[in-house]
């Protein structure tokens, strides 16, 4: 089911999250940097199966637009610019800046990721395509 392994991997990423915000918290640049690539690695490659795979194949049935798609989508480029500046934050070993974008960073995600959890993915489990199908071309995306 696409909705349980998309759920799933929120969960994953927001593991990778919690360490690293207590290394910063701890203010341990070294354990920060080696988790930083991992963790940004899993969110690139999350947004990437819903770009690239589960979003256009839901569009051929909903139609593009300004719709709740068009809303993900940009709440990714939020989220997507807000980890970048999280790396520069943890590159200058800036604690205050990189906690205060690691708030924001989980505010945004967990907002967005209830949202697609409750209504995006529904709606995708009752769309009549292959769902199976889509989750095995959303499992090859690279980040
Ligand atoms: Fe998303
Ligand atoms: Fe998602």
């Amino acid at each position: 089911m696409i909705k349980d392994y998309m759920t799933h991997d929120h969960r994953e990423c927001d593991n990778l999250y919690a360490p690293l915000e207590s290394a910063i918290s701890e203010e341990n640049w070294d354990r920060a940097l080696e988790l930083y690539m991992p963790f940004k690695n899993a969110m690139l490659k999350h947004f990437a199966m819903e770009e690239e795979v589960l979003f256009p194949k839901m569009e051929e049935f909903m139609g593009g637009g300004e719709g709740p798609i068009h809303v993900m989508k940009m709440e990714h480029n939020q989220i997507r610019s807000i980890i970048d500046q999280l790396g520069e934050a943890i590159n200058e070993k800036n604690t205050q800046k990189a906690l205060g974008l690691g708030e924001t960073f989980m505010i945004l995600t967990q907002q967005h990721n209830m949202k697609e959890e409750q209504v995006l993915y529904t709606m995708a489990e009752q769309l009549p395509f292959d769902k199976e199908a889509l989750l095995e071309e959303m499992k090859k995306v690279e980040a």
